[in-house]
């Protein structure tokens, strides 16, 4: 199975063709957005650093991974200015906070949470390169597929991290199941705003 198959299976539903429609009508908010979302991923990655300073392994996965988004952070802010785009202040969607709002509030579950929470961010990322790549111009196409293998991997490392922190202690796949629901809601129904992470735009 290749890591995007796997992705595939892990992930609730596919992003709607919707979705993608909405992309390629908003080209400008998609890297605006885009940007944002690496942006993100590295401080999700250096707040777990600060706040998990016991677990080496998580220490090496997120430093490294704040690293890696920051340099994808620096390569979509080069395709915006030679775009001629601004970088302008973009509210942040429902999708990560949705998410976040279901993890549980003591240790170590709230961890357990937010690593399962991460691999699907990560996986949904990765999977909307995927479908986006082939309708994209040469110099996105081939910048959104040399992601893939980067985020495919995050969202492994979030995932294994995970699976470590609950141990013996708990079956992952309950909550992964539980993530999942909230997770197809957000990527199914309609949303007001396009983002990169958006549910499909109201018809207006
Ligand atoms: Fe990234
Ligand atoms: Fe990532």
């Amino acid at each position: 199975m290749s890591a995007l198959d796997e992705i595939q299976a892990f992930l609730p539903c596919p992003t709607p063709d919707s979705w993608i429609e909405n992309a390629l009508a908003n080209p400008t908010l998609m890297l605006i957005d885009h940007a944002n979302c690496e942006k993100k991923a590295a401080n999700t990655a250096l707040s777990l650093i600060n706040r998990y300073t016991d677990n080496f392994d998580l220490l090496n996965k997120m430093s490294r991974l704040a690293r890696e988004e920051m340099r994808h952070f620096e390569q979509v802010i080069a395709i915006m200015k030679r775009r001629g785009i601004a970088y302008q202040h973009v509210t942040a969607s429902r999708y990560a906070t949705g998410l976040r709002d279901l993890a549980r509030k003591g240790e170590p579950g709230k961890l357990v949470d937010v690593l399962v929470i991460g691999a699907f961010i990560e996986a949904r990322s990765c999977e909307r390169f995927a479908r986006l790549a082939p309708h994209l111009d040469t110099e996105l196409e081939k910048f959104y597929t040399s992601l893939l293998k980067s985020e495919s991997r995050h969202y492994q490392d979030y995932l294994k991290l995970a699976k470590t922190v609950a141990g013996n202690n708990e079956d992952i796949d309950k909550r992964i199941a539980v993530i999942a629901e909230k997770e197809r809601e957000l990527v199914e129904s309609p949303d007001t705003e396009f983002r990169f992470h958006s549910g499909p735009m109201v018809a207006v």
